[in-house]
């Protein structure tokens, strides 16, 4: 299903975080390996066609590239399935690919946004997660019964990830909702319905 960012909105997507227990890797350069003894970001992604109809915006420094492993893509002690080598990669990637459509201001700020937005859900999935939560379902539940803002979007089995739903305004402002908040917090103030 492709995702609509509905009236007066430009940028709508989805955070991607792992619940680190999927098994395999993206079978490419800098690509996400899925196994990790904690839940992990995996990135924040436009939905431009065909995945769905946000517009592509891209960095006002379209040049620049990470500078440092940002805390959210940093490797957890004991982790067999993560090195920092591996995390420069990643970020790299989730950078060209991704982060190029964001409206964000280079790269790191661009990979500071994604960890701002995942720190919170990532800290619910760490406890469902120690609680003895193992399937999405159970995941989705602990989310929805502690915010509004979390809309699972999608979600992949096979990797155990949940999709979340995100809008930015122009400014590259990202925030966490539904996609029926998406006007609201997202759209052109001309554009939002009177109250
Ligand atoms: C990864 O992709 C390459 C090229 O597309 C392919 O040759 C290789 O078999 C793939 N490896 C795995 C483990 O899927
Ligand atoms: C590491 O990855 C492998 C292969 O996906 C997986 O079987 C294993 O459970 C992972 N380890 C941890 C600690 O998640
Ligand atoms: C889940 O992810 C795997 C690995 O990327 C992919 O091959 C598969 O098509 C995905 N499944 C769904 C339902 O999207």
């Amino acid at each position: 299903m492709a995702m609509d960012c509905g009236p007066g909105v430009t940028l709508c997507g989805v955070l991607a975080v792992m619940t680190g227990l999927g098994s395999g890797v993206q079978n490419v350069t800098g690509g996400a390996v899925y196994g990790h003894p904690y839940p992990m970001v995996h990135g924040l992604w436009p939905e431009v066609a065909p995945y769905g109809n946000s517009q592509c915006v891209q960095p006002q420094d379209p040049l620049s590239e990470p500078s440092k492993v940002v805390g959210c893509y940093q490797c957890y002690t004991g982790d067999p399935n993560c090195t920092t080598d591996h995390q420069v990669l990643f970020q790299e990637h989730e950078w060209h690919k991704h982060g190029s459509c964001a409206g964000a201001k280079d790269a790191d700020t661009f990979l500071q946004t994604v960890c701002d937005i995942a720190l919170a859900p990532l800290k619910l999935l760490y406890q469902a997660r120690q609680s003895g939560v193992r399937d999405l379902g159970g995941f989705e539940r602990v989310l929805k019964r502690n915010g509004p803002q979390y809309e699972v979007f999608a979600s992949n089995e096979t990797t155990s990830q949940l999709m979340l739903s995100a809008c930015a305004d122009e400014g590259g402002h990202w925030v966490l909702t539904p996609r029926r908040y998406f006007s609201t917090f997202c759209g052109k103030a001309s554009t939002r319905e009177p109250r």
